[in-house]
């Protein structure tokens, strides 16, 4: 299966030139990158902006769940899916502590495949010293992916995110990202059975840069990266798609 290398853009750059500098960087420092499927969620402003490229896939950082209606601020799957989006990331940490709950992220989860696009869910705990990590994430699956329907389960990718390693500089390592993987993968298989539990990707995101992107890469079970503040520079985004090569 291809790696599956995700930039999430978050609220940046500042505005539509930069953006479109940003991509056109991107689609050349990632240029000869078979073997990666390359995803890149801009602030929804600049969505219809960007080029449409066979080779990179744009999406969004976040859908609302309802379908249209008096929602002051919001954007639909669908208003997503039609502006270009394929793919919506659900439930990031940094949404969650803007008091995003399980309840939304769900409806969200449920309404980004039911318009068709990939969703991207982000779990992962906030403190590594917590013992109980490991049912933190699994209580975010639970809650988060219930009754999501086998049928669409095939256009979900789960991204482990552990809150502590965004932005921060601190990565996982490899041995517990290993176990981290392993134990996602048996929640999957528990919700979706065995078929599709291996074919659900599971990434990983929290301080990727080009230097530690191979060890990741190398845990086995870990079908790709979600790249944070690194994907706003695109030499550095593209040497972590070809760390791939
Ligand atoms: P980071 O962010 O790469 O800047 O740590 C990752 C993310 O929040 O998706």
């Amino acid at each position: 299966m291809k790696r599956i290398f995700i930039a999430n853009w978050k609220m940046n750059p500042a505005n539509i030139a930069a953006a479109r500098k940003l991509f056109s960087g991107i689609t050349a420092h990632t240029a000869g990158a078979k073997n990666a499927r390359i995803l890149v969620a801009p602030p929804f402003l600049f969505l219809s902006a960007l080029p449409k490229s066979r080779r990179i896939v744009l999406g969004v950082q976040n859908i609302f769940y309802e379908k249209a209606g008096a929602y002051t601020g919001e954007i639909s799957a669908d208003m997503a899916f039609a502006a270009g989006a394929r793919f919506a990331i659900i439930g990031h940490s940094e949404r969650r502590a803007l008091g995003e709950t399980d309840a939304a992220i769900n409806l969200k989860i449920k309404a980004a495949l039911a318009s068709g696009l990939q969703a991207v869910l982000c779990v992962g705990e906030r403190d590594r010293t917590d013992e109980n990590f490991q049912h933190t994430v699994r209580a975010q699956l639970m809650a988060d992916l219930e009754t999501v329907q086998k049928k669409s389960a095939g256009r979900l990718v789960v991204a482990y995110e552990p809150v502590w390693a965004i932005g921060t500089g601190k990565t996982v390592e490899p041995r517990d990202l290993f176990e981290m993987a392993t134990y996602i993968r048996r929640i999957m298989l528990e919700l979706f059975g065995k078929a599709l539990a291996l074919r659900i990707p599971v990434l990983y995101g929290g301080s990727v840069n080009a230097a530690n992107a191979p060890d990741f890469l190398r845990v086995a079970g870990v079908g790709g990266l979600l790249v944070g503040g690194a994907s706003l520079d695109a030499q550095e985004f593209g040497a972590i798609v070809k760390s791939e090569l």
